[in-house]
């Protein structure tokens, strides 16, 4: 190697020191006689500085270079004058004076700044992402990625778990979203899917014996794009032998402490973590992923309107719903406008509509149900919320958990509008206790929660038949500043048991055995008790370096459409191949 030292390494104490420098021109400046360059790798940044009366000809030569060229720079660290130090740089006390420049390869003039102030639509820095990741804030976030990574694969070696691969050509799991499919060339006709997450072979793996089993797996799953969702992901999948819920918490949260002690020094993690039922979690915080940093807990304040004469109020309460309220702290004089924030947002996740009150720092209460507040309704309200002067109160009547979710949102519309979250904090919690199954108004069918495989509550097990819409899983989700970054469940692991769970789901006995027929066998063959957990990697990266989109802490993610820009996929295919794969398009025009 030809570089002596790399753009960060330089320091006091290599001063009167040759060296030889290799990178790109990150900045420029022009002085006469002088010409500085900062040379920049993935390392940091070192000050060269081309002084023509020490050396005519290499003063020269750096006039032909351009920001972001390739170059080699072979000088002396000096120490920097007086007054020009740069604390902010590892290398700010020295600058290189050069003896000689080679440039190793030219740059054409970039379709934007790397480091520069105009702020760059995604798109465009997608699309280069080669030049995107080239800048020292945006690597950053990949490092930081690079030693979660790292500290969890110490970590769960340490703990004596064996690391898998498993395939990602294989059959339609059962995490329930869309597949990704592979049309097979030898197969015609049939097709693989590729793994929404290694969930069915872990299980296999337990029944052959491995104990305890990790794999830091790629994910694929077609569904709609979020912020906080890309096709691709990566989770860290883990899964144990003869344990139940506590087993699994205690390895997790190790796991994280260890993330937290390796990956910052600032950050702490206090374990255990708090562990809240799934029942207390939406009716505190609207929300199965609570972000308690904050807080603007919901009520219920059925029983103050329970003789109201206010007809919506009281169909609602007369058919067994609920009216939910939050205290919006020191929000009685938000406009109608901002009210109607509140209400489209609620109406996003399914409530009709809100119902406010205002305490108004002076003057009475005002309502858009006025003329139902009477004295004891309003002194109701006012101790179920804890409502004061300055407050608004604003109220939605729907069964539990849609009045819970809708408020749950406008609770988070809150948050952030009033600032209450502390972007500093880090909150994790477990929320256990979910129930096993839900029913699905889209499908008109019991559905599961998490996947067929999660094992009911050791008192549910009876339930699970007679009542399944009651019976509680030994499911548990990893939530951190309200996102839900894992995810498990102790599983099933008795044929009988499983075929009941099946059953419930309505399957029938045939799609059973297509679908799932070698995990019903295997089960059969001497299956271990055994359970386990996912965490979504990307989301741990995303919160961890506090950025808005798991595309910031992904190399090359796809963009909100779905496209992978630099490279332009998904893209069309030739008509042989196609046909290799036995395909036919069948486009509308
Ligand atoms: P689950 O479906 O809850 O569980 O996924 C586990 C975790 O993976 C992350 N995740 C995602 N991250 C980015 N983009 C996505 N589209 C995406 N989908 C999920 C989340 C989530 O908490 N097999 C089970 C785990 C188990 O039971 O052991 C599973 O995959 O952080």
């Amino acid at each position: 190697m030809k570089r002596t030292h790399n753009c960060g390494a330089l320091s006091e104490k290599d001063i009167g020191k040759k060296a030889i420098l290799q990178g790109w021109i990150a900045r420029r400046r022009d002085h006469g006689e002088l010409t500085f360059f900062e040379l920049r790798d993935r390392y940091g940044a070192t000050q060269v500085v081309f002084n023509a009366e020490k050396n005519k000809k290499v003063h020269e030569e750096a006039k032909k270079v351009g920001k972001e060229f390739v170059v080699q720079v072979e000088g002396k660290a000096e120490k920097r004058p007086k007054g020009t130090e740069n604390p902010k740089l590892s290398t700010g006390r020295i600058e290189l004076i050069a003896d000689s420049l080679k440039i190793l390869n030219s740059c054409e003039t970039l379709p934007f700044e790397l480091e520069g102030k105009v702020p760059v639509g995604e798109e465009v820095r997608l699309k280069y992402r080669h030049l995107d990741l080239r800048a020292p804030k945006v690597q950053e976030k990949i490092f930081i990625r690079h030693k979660i990574v790292k500290a969890i694969r110490d970590y769960f070696d340490s703990q004596g778990f064996i690391e898998v691969e498993t395939p990602l050509l294989a059959k339609s799991t059962p995490e329930g979203s869309r597949d990704f499919l592979v049309p097979s060339r030898l197969q015609p006709g049939k097709v693989f899917a590729l793994p929404q997450s290694p969930q069915l072979f872990k299980q296999m793996l337990m029944v052959a014996g491995f104990d305890r089993y990790f794999q830091i797996a790629k994910c694929l799953r077609d569904e709609d794009l979020r912020a906080d969702r890309q096709f691709e992901f990566t989770q860290l999948d883990v899964e144990m032998s003869f344990v139940d819920e506590e087993d699994i918490f205690k390895v997790i949260e190790g796991c994280m402490e260890h993330v937290f002690k390796q990956v910052g020094s600032s950050k702490e993690l206090k374990i255990p973590l708090e562990k809240m039922p799934f029942d207390e979690a939406l009716k505190r915080f609207g929300s199965e992923k609570p972000d308690v940093r904050f807080g603007l807990e919901l009520e219920t304040v059925s029983e103050v309107f329970k003789n109201t004469d206010f007809e919506i109020f009281k169909k609602a309460l007369d058919s067994g719903k609920e009216i939910r309220a939050v205290n919006a702290k020191g929000c009685a004089a938000f406009s109608q406008k901002e009210i109607k924030e509140i209400e489209d947002i609620v109406k996003v996740y399914k409530a009709k509509g809100i119902i406010t009150v205002k305490f108004a720092e002076k003057g009475p209460e005002s309502s858009s149900i006025q003329k139902f507040l009477d004295e004891k309704t309003i002194a109701g309200l006012k101790k179920k919320t804890n409502a004061e002067k300055g407050d608004l109160i604003v109220m939605v009547a729907d069964d539990f958990k849609t009045s819970s979710i809708a408020l749950g949102q406008a609770r988070l519309f809150l948050g952030q509008k009033l600032k209450l979250i502390d972007e500093g904090k880090d909150a994790l919690l477990w929320v256990v206790d979910f129930p096993l199954f839900d029913w699905s108004d889209e499908e008109q069918k019991i559905v599961s929660v998490q996947h067929p495989f999660t094992r009911p509550k050791d008192a549910d097990l009876e339930r699970m038949e007679k009542e399944p819409l009651k019976a509680k899983g030994k499911i548990y989700d990893l939530v951190w500043n309200g996102f839900e970054v894992g995810g498990g469940s102790i599983r099933i692991h008795e044929p009988e048991l499983q075929a009941k769970a099946f059953k419930i789901l309505g399957l029938s006995e045939q799609e059973v055995l297509a679908k799932f027929g070698f995990m019903l066998q295997a089960f059969k063959q001497g299956a271990p008790p055994h359970g386990g957990i996912a965490l979504g990697i990307d989301r741990i990266a995303m919160l961890w370096t506090r950025s808005e989109s798991l595309r910031d802490v992904i190399a090359f993610p796809k963009n909100k459409s779905g496209i992978a820009l630099m490279e332009s996929a998904p893209s069309e295919v030739s008509e042989k191949q196609l046909k290799e794969l036995h395909l036919k398009l069948d486009l509308e025009k």
